[in-house]
Formats: C-alpha cells, sequence, structure tokens
C-alpha cells in the first residue's frame, strides 16, 4: 500500500515548512502546500520541499476563465507538483482545460501528469450558504453534482470531507482518488473541524489520500505522531 498521508504544511514560513519536511519526509507520502505558505514562501519552497524527493501537493485551489486556470495548471504542473487543487464549481469546460493542460505540459516535460483534485463544496459552507449565493439545493445533492461533473471532465480526483466518502464512491468511477482532510485521531481536540473521522475509518470508507494537519505539525512530537498514524494503519 502507498502511503495516504499528506501533511498540510499550514506555516507561514519556509524554514519552519522545511525542517517539518525534513524530520517527516520518510514516514508520511506527500506534504501540502497552501495559500498562506505559498503567498509568503512563493514558488522556491516548493522547489525546495521536491528537492527532498518528497512528493508536493499544491492546493491552491484555482477557480478563473478557463484559459487562465490551464495556464495556471500549466505553470504548476512545470514546478512539478504531483497534485493539484482546482474548484468543480467552475464549470466543466474550466474543468477539462485544466486536466488537458496537466497532461500536455506532463507530456512535454517528460513527466508524468500531476493528479488534478476537484474542490467540490467547501465544507465551511452549509444548505443556509449555499443558498446565500443562489445554489437552493442541499450540500449532499450539490457535492455529488459537482462530483458528477468533475468525473465527466474526466479529473481523476476529488477532494471531500470524511462524510462525503461512502456516497461519491456510490456516484463515481472506482478509479476516482479521494482525497479527504478533516481527520483527527481522537487523542487531539477537534479544532475547528466539525465532521471528523479516525484515518483509518476514512481509509475504510474508502478514501485514498487522507490530509492531515495540526494533528502532525503541531504535536510535540511530530514524526512520533505521524508514525503513530501510520501504525494505525496497518
Ligand atoms: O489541521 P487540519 O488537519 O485541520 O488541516 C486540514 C487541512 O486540509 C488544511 O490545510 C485545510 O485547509 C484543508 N482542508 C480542510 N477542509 C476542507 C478542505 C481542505 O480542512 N474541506
Amino acid at each position: 500500500m502507498q502511503n495516504p498521508i499528506i501533511v498540510a504544511l499550514d506555516v507561514p514560513l519556509a524554514e519552519t515548512a522545511l525542517q517539518l519536511a525534513a524530520q517527516l519526509a520518510p514516514v508520511v507520502g506527500a506534504f501540502k502546500i497552501g495559500s498562506e505558505l505559498f503567498t509568503s514562501a512563493g514558488p522556491e519552497i516548493v522547489r525546495r520541499i521536491r528537492a527532498t524527493g518528497a512528493d508536493v501537493f499544491l492546493d491552491l485551489k484555482f477557480h478563473d476563465i478557463p484559459n487562465t486556470v490551464a495556464k495556471a495548471v500549466a505553470s504548476a504542473t512545470r514546478l512539478d507538483v504531483q497534485m493539484i487543487t482546482i474548484h468543480t464549481c467552475g464549470g466543466l469546460e474550466m474543468m477539462k482545460a485544466a486536466e488537458q493542460s496537466a497532461q500536455q505540459t506532463a507530456l512535454q516535460a517528460g513527466r508524468n501528469a500531476p493528479l488534478i483534485l476537484g474542490v467540490t463544496v467547501l465544507t465551511s459552507m452549509d444548505t443556509n450558504n449555499l443558498s446565500e449565493v443562489g445554489v437552493p439545493t442541499n450540500v449532499g445533492h450539490q457535492v455529488e453534482r459537482l462530483a458528477s461533473l468533475a468525473a465527466k471532465a474526466g479529473l481523476r480526483g476529488l477532494v471531500c470531507s470524511p462524510l462525503e466518502i461512502t456516497a461519491l464512491r456510490q456516484v463515481l468511477p472506482s478509479h476516482m482518488q479521494l482525497v479527504t482532510p478533516g481527520i483527527r485521531t481522537g487523542a487531539e481536540k477537534a479544532d475547528d473541524q466539525k465532521r471528523t473521522l479516525t484515518p483509518k475509518e476514512a481509509i475504510t470508507a474508502g478514501a485514498n489520500w487522507l490530509v492531515i494537519g495540526r494533528p502532525i505539525y503541531a504535536a510535540e512530537n511530530p514524526r512520533a505522531a505521524a508514525e503513530k498514524i501510520l501504525a494505525s494503519l496497518q
């Protein structure tokens, strides 16, 4: 089995991220670089983390016109990241353009295409928030609708909440990779995550990858925390 742990490097400084990466690389599957770290440390932090040999998930959630998203995905692909997020509500054409751009740019660079992951409904949104932005349906339906559209566009992966895994597995092609944040071991506080599963529960439900931030990087001993989570999956 591949190591499914993706550690979210939700820290503002390059040096802190690099220290964590050096410590954790042998026991995790990849590192996630999100808006906070990328905006403060830029593409150089991606190159430096990649230089450790670790895989990188670039979580910038692109959402723009198809041409712009395609170009952003091409830039990310040239940085040699392994996963990139886009918002599925950008529409079918935007998603197709992203996937095509990843495939073509990777081919030119002579490497495997990164996994373009669709984000459906942010877990901070409830049915009332959806209605405020003009989407009068419940969250579950909207997630399934956008997930199916992502599959139609040819995306090979999605980000979803732990509690969406089972329903999505029923409507999606089985090759679709599911990447799940909202993971808590029970040993720590839930922080601001409201709907959580343990690592083992999420994998059993059908997740391929687990995005784990604070339970690892904020632990007294991040490496021991990651090792314990990995052992819990055996
Ligand atoms: O610290 P924690 O384990 O809660 O970190 C989870 C990571 O996953 C963060 O980087 C957060 O932005 C991301 N995420 C999330 N929920 C989503 C999508 C992404 O927690 N629905």
